[in-house]
């Protein structure tokens, strides 16, 4: 008790937390009883305005933004889950793939966990890199209202960086008094989403955070809002772009305004200014006004680092698909349905906007529709995503990773992922093996559209 205490609190501190089954000390066969880390969702004050009162905010630990877990590569990772909401939970491993049962999708993998109950969270990440957890449950105000966490996975061989910093970017729709307001407007809803009015990276305001002069950071993003689709550019150094949502790029390029939606990752590395003090801003040119998110600040002596040492990080054991054999099967996002919603549980804000192949699916319920495909376990498949409406969705897929093998509008270098932003009148084709059984949810990740009818999904058996 006293240790998980004493580690809540050093995370609340910092903003992370390394939670490693070995860093606790204890002797293997206890740590193998324990999970590596706990999270207490519950009702918490923090001020995101420093100068403003608290508001009342869901984090995952309290007083402070949701730590930053640690998993590793081919290791059991254990996280339990003791609800001390006032309503119920889950969470979701966000691009992990893990067994059906982990997925924390209520009504679909698993019950509610309803307030004082626990759940435990047991898998072993077969992939390395940058992922994160959110709630699937009354998600629209969960997530608004803070519960959205990093989870790294590290690679089995540690990768030479001198540092190593993550953003959690977001925002929340807060007034000129500090507090919140109304979470969406149904009307934004049909249309791009509603937007924050306060931007942060780790619940603050373009924080910034000290790194080696002349060294290579890691900086991994992550879009963990419920709505804005962020361009991402850096001021003061060049970074590279080594992963996207997880997975080591094909070929290194280089940042320039890329495009990170809801849900998505991206991990660059930069090669810092050799003087002591310099400054390297991450910038966010999606909106009419640009701003900086965070900052990086050169300290120390310059460890002289030569960015041409940057070696490709390995690569994840994702299987190939077999595109002779792949059977193609066709997913159009719609702004309109055709067969009548049931009511959906687990948070529904009520309206039906959008869908998926003409169905819209309002939410998780004990009764979910049919599956909008059925898959046959081990065989390889290609989804035609095709979006009709004038916004752009970021379409992500539970349990699975696929690759991204192109566009009929853009020039793709084939990447793997497990959400991608479909432009608008875009069609792309998206390939993976069914080697996952289950029921796993497909659906957009601004979240208002996915309450509002962009939601269901596949079944593997
Ligand atoms: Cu972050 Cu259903 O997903
Ligand atoms: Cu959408």
């Amino acid at each position: 008790m006293q240790t998980r205490r004493h580690f809540l609190k050093s995370s609340v501190i910092t903003g992370s937390a390394i939670l490693g089954g070995g860093s606790l000390g204890l002797l293997a066969s206890q740590a193998r009883a324990m999970p590596n880390v706990v999270l207490q969702p519950a009702i918490t004050e923090f001020p995101i305005i420093s100068n403003l009162p608290a508001q009342k905010m869901f984090s995952y630990t309290p007083g402070g933004p949701a730590p930053i877990l640690r998993a590793k590569q081919g290791e059991p990772f254990h996280a339990r889950l003791e609800n001390k909401l006032p309503e119920a939970t889950t969470i979701h491993w966000h691009g992990l793939r893990l067994p059906n049962a982990m997925d924390g999708v209520p009504f679909v993998t698993q019950p509610y966990v309803y307030e004082n109950e626990t759940f435990d969270y047991i898998f072993t990440p077969p992939d390395a890199g940058t992922y994160w957890y959110h709630p699937h449950c009354n998600t629209l105000e969960q997530m608004s209202y803070g519960l959205t966490g990093i989870l790294i996975v590290d690679e089995k061989d540690t990768p030479d960086f001198d540092d190593d910093v993550s953003l959690n970017l977001r925002d929340w729709r807060l007034g000129s008094d500090g507090q919140f307001i109304d979470l969406y407007k149904a009307r934004k809803s049909a249309r791009a989403g509603t937007f924050g009015t306060v931007k942060t990276a780790n619940w603050s305001q373009n924080p910034t955070y000290e790194v080696p002069s002349g060294g290579i950071v890691r900086l991994r993003a992550v879009v963990t809002d419920v709505t804005r689709i962020f361009k991402l550019t850096t001021k003061g150094a060049k970074a590279t772009v080594i992963a996207l949502d997880g997975y080591p790029v094909p070929n290194h390029f280089e940042l320039d305004h890329h495009a990170v939606g809801p849900g998505q990752r991206i991990d660059l590395a930069i090669r810092m200014p050799d003087e002591e003090g310099s400054a390297v801003e991450l910038i966010n040119t999606s909106a009419s006004k640009a701003w900086t998110v965070a900052t990086l600040k050169t300290k120390g002596l310059s460890l002289k680092r030569d960015i041409r040492d940057l070696k490709p990080l390995p690569k994840n054991p994702v299987p190939v698909p077999d595109l002779q054999n792949a059977e193609h099967i066709p997913f159009e996002f719609t702004a309109t349905a055709e067969s009548a919603p049931k009511n959906g549980f687990c948070g529904t804000i009520g309206f039906s906007f959008w869908a998926i192949n003409r169905k819209s699916w309002l939410g998780v319920s004990p009764d979910p529709m049919e599956p909008l495909a059925e898959l046959k376990l081990g065989k390889s498949y290609v989804f035609s995503f095709r979006n009709r409406t004038p916004h752009t969705h970021p379409i992500h897929l539970h349990g699975l990773s696929f690759t991204l093998l192109n566009s009929n509008k853009r020039k793709i270098d084939p990447f793997i992922t497990d959400t991608a932003l479909v432009l608008p009148d875009e069609r792309m084709d998206v390939a993976f093996v069914a080697d996952n059984p289950g029921d796993w949810l497909l659906h957009c990740h601004i979240i208002e559209h996915q309450k509002t009818g962009m939601s269901g999904f596949i079944r593997i058996t």
